[in-house]
């Protein structure tokens, strides 16, 4: 196609690369090996592939039920004064292509960088929609807005936004050059509000599925609904294919957590460190028993711990959190600026996620060292077809 860069294939551009950086004598050992990567596979280590690829069409959006990719970055746009709903769906159009061509490691339209799109690893680009921009199309379906929680302390800078739009890679570059490409298109209907940056694991750090470990060493993942169940199609997606997200930028007060110990610990979670079993159980995924006592007599999972605080009675309106970890550096004290970029997708925002973080806002042990200072709610329209563009059914 005239619009498409010529394609490197990736083995062409893995072969140039070893060639120039002097790897000829690795590449011989490897032919000799059999390849390094397959000798690998063989051992059972699952094999490097930047070359990975998931889906962008379909009823739903990507990046929900996707496999967690360990890198992310969330954007958040202002339309500018005068975008409307012409304006929006000429954005949403553009952003929809080149989302559509660099998930699948085809460079964007106007692509400065196409080598820098050819290795997509598992690239999600998903998008949603805020409050400003039902007003400015003039159209119905605003997400609902949050009640004011006692524990935040928001910041304009982490919080609210027109338009979402969440990356995620399994490649910083990826995500670096993804965001570079959706800035473009955007920049002349809206201006950049906020930009967040996660990291999970690394891809091959461990098997996949396995639940990740946050800054604050805590098994973070294990209670959550799991893709492909009804319960996860229950919790998460509304009839049209749609949900909502609720990000949420936490601040953990790392220096002050370094302070407790591991019983502490693990009484404000109600979950042990080391295998994430709740304090009851000997297994990750043992159900917790929030009756038992301990021989004192004290429930042996606080009533104040973590998780009892944050688990609904009725299992329907739990939230799915696809969280990232955030580390921006320290300051001349040594002083960690770190947390959670707090990801929660669930059905109905009213329903769901604002009793869960009523309750814990009411009373958590945890909220003693995590804050949050960015607050946005989004809704997530439905994913589209080859011919369509993501918010055609919002927007026409
Ligand atoms: C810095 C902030 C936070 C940290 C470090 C944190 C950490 C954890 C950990 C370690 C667990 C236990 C393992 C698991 O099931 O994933 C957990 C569970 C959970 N958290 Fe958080 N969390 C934070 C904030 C929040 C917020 C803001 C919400 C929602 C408003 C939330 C909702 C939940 C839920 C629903 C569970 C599962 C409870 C169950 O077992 O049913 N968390 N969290």
């Amino acid at each position: 196609m005239a619009d498409q860069p010529a394609r490197i294939t990736p083995t062409a551009a893995l072969t140039r690369r070893r060639l120039f950086t002097g790897g000829a004598a690795m590449a011989a050992g490897a032919v000799a090996a059999g390849t390094t990567s397959r000798a690998h596979a063989a051992e059972g280590t699952p094999v490097t592939d930047g070359t990975a690829t998931e889906p962008f069409h379909g009823p739903r959006q990507a990046g929900i039920s996707t496999l967690p990719q360990a890198h992310a970055v969330f954007a958040g746009f202002d339309l500018r004064k005068g975008v409307d709903r012409d304006g929006i769906s000429r954005l949403l159009r553009l952003l929809t292509d080149d989302a559509r061509r660099l998930t699948q490691g085809r460079p964007a339209l106007a692509d400065t960088e196409p080598h820098l799109a050819l290795l997509p690893a598992r690239l999600t680009v998903t998008f949603g929609f805020g409050p400003g921009l039902y007003g400015a199309a003039k159209v119905d379906g605003r997400p609902a807005s949050l009640p004011a929680f006692v524990v935040d302390r928001l910041e304009p800078r982490w919080s609210g936004g027109d338009l979402l739009v969440q990356i995620c890679a399994d490649d910083p570059l990826t995500v670096a050059h993804t965001l570079r490409m959706i800035v473009k298109d955007a920049r002349s209907f809206a201006t950049v509000r906020w930009t967040q940056r996660g990291f999970r694991q690394a891809a091959h750090s461990q098997k996949p599925g396995l639940t990740q470990r946050n800054v604050m060493g805590q098994l973070d993942g294990t209670g959550n609904p799991v893709p492909g169940t009804p319960e996860f199609e229950r919790i998460v997606w509304a009839p049209d294919g749609g949900t909502t997200l609720v990000l949420r930028r936490i601040r953990t007060n790392l220096e002050k957590w370094d302070e407790a110990d591991t019983v502490a610990k693990e009484f404000t979670i109600g979950r042990k460190l080391a295998d994430g079993a709740p304090l009851t159980g000997r297994l990750e995924h043992d159900e917790p028993d929030f009756t038992r006592l301990s021989p004192a007599g004290f429930p042996v999972i606080s009533e104040y711990a973590h998780i009892r605080r944050a688990r609904p009675e009725d299992p329907a309106v739990r939230i799915l959190r696809r969280v990232y970890n955030y580390d921006e550096g320290v300051t001349r004290d040594g002083v960690a600026d770190s947390g959670l970029v707090f990801a929660s997708f669930q059905a109905d925002v009213a329903r769901q996620f604002v009793p869960i973080q009523r309750r814990l806002a009411e009373a958590d042990l945890l909220n003693a060292w995590a804050t949050p200072i960015g607050s946005a709610v989004f809704v997530i329209p439905p994913g589209c077809g080859p011919d369509g563009w993501i918010g055609e059914t919002v927007l026409t």
